[in-house]
C-alpha cells in the first residue's frame, strides 16, 4: 500500500512550484504512484504502463464491428521487456512499434469476466505500440442498436459502457482504473451520423476518409481511469444549455432534454462552490436510447444517460446531480480498484444530496436522502443480512466478476458512512476536508487505507476517528449504530395520508396535491405489502398509476402490482420491460415474476422477446435471474 502522501514535499519540487507559480497551471501530471494490485487485471503496471491511448476506429453497422487501430505511449521500468494489457473479446492483428516493426505478442488464456492478458515483447527503447484490432459483435461494452430501436427509426446507433471492466472489450489497453491514461481518438462515421466520445472534440470541419466517412475527432489530455472512455454514434443532434453546457439526443429528444436539465448549471455553480472547480471544461449531457442499461454514467465531459429520466417535470434530475459529482468524487479521485468502490459511489451519493440541497432546499434533500436509507436497508436485506460479508464497505471480490460488488451498499452506506462523519465533526470541518481531498489527490487513484490515512491526519481531532467509529464503518458488516437519524418533514405528512388509505379510505380522497415524485414514491413503498385487488383497483383509478408517465412511480407502482398479483397492471408492465433496459429496473421486476409460476411463465415470454434489445450487462443479470439458456 503506498502512503506516498505521508511524505514531505521535496524541496526541489517547492522551488519548482514556487518559479511556475505566475505561469498558467501546468497539466496534470501523470503521479508516479506505486500502484496497488487489481485483482481485475493483467497488467503489470510497475514495469511497463500505457500512459496514453491514441485510438482510430471505424464503426461497421452491418458487421457490428469496430476496426482499426490503438497506438499506446508506453513507459517502463529500467530493463522492463514486456508490456501487459487486458483484452477480452478482441482480435488481434498485427503489433508494430512506431517504426513499424513487428512485436511479437503472446494472448494468453481467457477466464471468464476478465478476458487475456495480452503480452507484447518491446523492442529496446520503443515506447511506442501499434495494435491493429478489431471487437466483436458480441463485446460488452458496446450495444449496437436497430434503427428501429431508436427513437428516430432510421439510422442505427452504437454506445460503450466501460465500467467496470469492460472497456478492453472495446480498447486494448490497461484496464484498470489505478492506471491512468490520456486518450485522443479518430472515429470515422457514416454519412448522416456523429460521433460524440467523453473528451474535447477537435473534429476538422469537413474531414473525410478515403471512403467518405466523416472523421470526427477527440482528444482528452487529462488522465482519466480507462473506464471513463466512452463513444456512442448515431443521429445525434445538440442543444446548448448555457455557455459551456449543454445536452446531444436523438434530434426528437433533444429538446424536451434540454427542458428537463435547464438546472445543470446551477448544480456546476453549487458543486463548484463546496468541493472547488469543475476542472473538466465543458460539461455535456447525452441522452441515449432507452436500452441503456444505467440511469447515469460520469464519463468525464459527457455524462451518458437514460431517457427514463425525462419526467417533463424535472423531477428526477438529482441523477445528473450525481453524475456530475462524479467529476469530483470518482473522476478526480478515483477507486484504485473495484473492491473500493464505495470510494466513487458513497462520496458521489452524498455530493449528490448536498448539490440537490444547495439547489432546492433541506427539506428536498431530506427526501433523497430518506429514500436512500430505505434503499441501504433493501441492500443489506439483499446481500445476506446485516452480518454479510457483502455489506463491508471495502470489499473482497478478488475472484469475482467486479459486477456483483456493484450494490446498494457502496451507495447509501457509503454517504451514510460520509453523513455520520458529518455529524460527528460538523459541515464546516468536513466540507473543508472534501475540498482538500479533491485538491490533494486531484487525477490520482484512492484506496481504503489511503483515506482513512487522510481522514486521521487532517480531519479528525483526537478521540473523533473511534466516535465515528471507522473501523467499523469500512471494514465491517451491516450498519454501525452511530449512523444520524434521518427524518423527511415531508415524508411524515405522506405517512398520514397511508395511514388513511390503509384504514380504507378512498384514493381520491387523500390530500395528495403539490406532491412531488419523492413524496409519491415514498406513499407507494410505505403501502401494506399485502393489498386486495379492489384496493388496487382504487389507487390505479384515481391516481392513474399504471399510465404513469414518470418512471420511478411507475416502476414502484410494477412491484406492487407483480407482489399482488394485479392483472390490471400487466399490460403496463410488459410495455415497461419491452420498451426501456435499465437493469435497475428491469432486475427487481424480474426477480419479483420469478418467484411465483405464474409471474416466471410472464417473465420468460416478455423477456424472450425482449432480450435482443436489451445490453450485455442488463442481459447477464436477467439471465441469471431466470436461467436463461440460449437456444
Ligand atoms: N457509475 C455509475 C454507474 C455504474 C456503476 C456503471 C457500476 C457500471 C458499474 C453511475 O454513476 C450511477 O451510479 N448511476 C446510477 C444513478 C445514480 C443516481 C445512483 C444508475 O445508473 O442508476
Ligand atoms: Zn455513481
Amino acid at each position: 500500500m503506498s502512503h506516498s502522501f505521508l511524505r514531505p514535499v521535496p524541496p526541489s519540487l517547492l522551488l519548482v512550484l514556487a518559479a511556475a507559480c505566475s505561469a498558467p497551471a501546468p497539466p496534470p501530471e501523470i503521479t508516479a504512484v506505486s500502484f496497488s494490485p487489481d485483482p481485475h487485471s493483467y497488467a503489470q503496471p510497475a514495469q511497463a504502463r500505457v500512459t496514453a491511448v491514441a485510438l482510430d476506429l471505424t464503426p461497421d453497422f452491418d458487421a457490428r464491428v469496430l476496426a482499426g487501430t490503438a497506438r499506446l505511449a508506453v513507459t517502463r521500468a529500467p530493463g522492463a521487456s514486456s508490456l501487459v494489457l487486458d483484452v477480452r473479446d478482441l482480435t488481434i492483428g498485427r503489433v508494430t512499434d512506431a517504426k513499424g516493426a513487428a512485436l511479437t505478442f503472446d494472448l494468453g488464456a481467457a477466464k471468464p469476466f476478465l478476458g487475456q492478458p495480452l503480452t507484447i515483447a518491446l523492442s529496446p527503447g520503443a515506447d511506442l505500440v501499434i495494435i491493429e484490432y478489431r471487437t466483436s459483435p458480441s463485446a460488452a461494452a458496446v450495444q449496437w442498436l436497430a434503427p428501429a430501436q431508436t427513437s428516430g427509426k432510421t439510422l442505427p446507433f452504437l454506445f460503450t459502457q466501460g465500467q467496470a471492466i469492460l472497456t478492453r472489450t472495446w480498447v486494448p489497453t490497461q484496464d484498470s482504473p489505478g492506471i491512468r491514461q490520456t486518450y485522443e481518438a479518430a472515429i470515422h462515421v457514416p454519412a448522416g451520423m456523429r460521433a460524440v466520445m467523453s473528451a474535447e472534440e477537435v473534429t476538422k470541419a469537413g474531414e473525410k476518409d478515403a471512403s467518405g466517412r466523416a472523421i470526427f475527432r477527440y482528444r482528452m489530455t487529462q488522465p482519466i481511469p480507462p473506464y471513463l472512455i466512452a463513444l456512442a454514434v448515431g443521429d445525434i443532434a445538440f442543444k446548448p444549455i448555457g455557455a459551456t453546457t449543454g445536452v446531444y439526443a436523438e434530434p426528437s429528444v433533444v429538446d424536451r432534454a434540454a427542458a428537463e436539465f435547464v438546472e445543470v448549471d446551477q448544480m456546476i455553480a453549487a458543486a463548484e462552490k463546496l468541493y472547488g472547480p469543475y476542472r473538466w471544461g465543458r460539461y455535456d449531457i447525452l441522452v441515449l436510447p432507452p436500452s441503456f442499461p444505467f440511469g447515469g454514467m460520469e464519463n468525464p465531459r459527457l455524462t451518458f444517460a437514460t431517457p427514463t429520466i425525462l419526467a417533463g417535470d424535472r423531477s428526477l434530475v438529482s441523477l445528473v446531480a450525481h453524475e456530475l459529482a462524479h467529476s469530483w468524487s470518482g473522476n478526480l479521485v478515483t477507486n484504485a480498484n473495484w473492491n473500493d468502490f464505495w470510494i466513487n459511489e458513497g462520496f458521489t451519493v452524498y455530493l449528490e444530496g448536498r448539490i440537490m440541497e444547495e439547489l432546492r432546499g433541506k427539506r428536498y434533500a431530506d427526501m433523497l436522502r430518506q429514500l436512500g436509507r430505505q434503499d441501504l436497508d433493501d441492500g443489506i436485506a439483499d446481500a445476506g443480512g446485516p452480518k454479510a460479508a457483502d455489506t463491508h464497505l471495502r470489499l473482497a471480490l478478488d475472484t469475482r466478476d467486479p459486477d456483483d460488488g456493484m450494490t446498494n451498499i457502496a451507495y447509501e452506506k457509503g454517504a451514510a458512512f460520509l453523513q455520520t462523519i458529518e455529524s460527528v465533526v460538523g459541515r464546516d470541518r468536513i466540507d473543508a476536508f472534501l475540498r482538500a481531498y479533491f485538491d490533494r489527490f486531484a487525477f490520482q487513484p484512492m484506496t481504503s487505507d489511503q483515506l482513512i490515512a487522510y481522514m486521521n491526519e487532517t480531519l479528525f481531532k483526537p478521540g473523533e476517528a473511534e466516535k465515528v467509529n471507522v473501523q467499523a464503518w469500512v471494514f465491517g458488516p451491516g450498519l454501525p449504530g452511530n449512523v444520524p437519524p434521518v427524518k423527511s418533514e415531508a415524508f411524515e405528512a405522506v405517512d398520514a395520508q397511508v395511514a388513511r388509505w390503509t384504514k380504507g379510505d378512498a384514493a381520491a380522497g387523500l390530500t395528495t396535491r403539490e406532491w412531488s415524485t419523492q413524496e409519491w414514491l415514498h406513499f407507494l413503498r410505505a403501502l401494506p405489502q399485502t393489498i386486495p385487488a379492489a384496493r388496487l383497483t382504487d389507487l390505479d383509478r384515481s391516481l392513474n398509476l399504471s399510465a404513469s408517465g414518470n418512471s420511478e412511480i411507475l416502476f414502484a407502482w410494477l412491484e406492487i402490482a407483480i407482489r399482488n398479483r394485479y392483472e390490471p397492471a400487466f399490460p403496463a408492465l410488459e410495455r415497461f420491460l419491452l420498451s426501456q433496459g435499465r437493469r435497475k429496473f428491469l432486475r427487481p421486476l424480474y426477480e419479483a415474476l420469478a418467484k411465483t409460476d405464474w409471474g416466471r411463465t410472464m417473465a420468460m415470454r416478455v423477456y424472450r422477446q425482449a432480450r435482443p434489445t436489451y445490453h450485455s450487462v442488463s442481459v447477464g443479470t436477467i439471465d441469471g435471474i431466470l436461467k436463461w439458456q440460449e437456444k
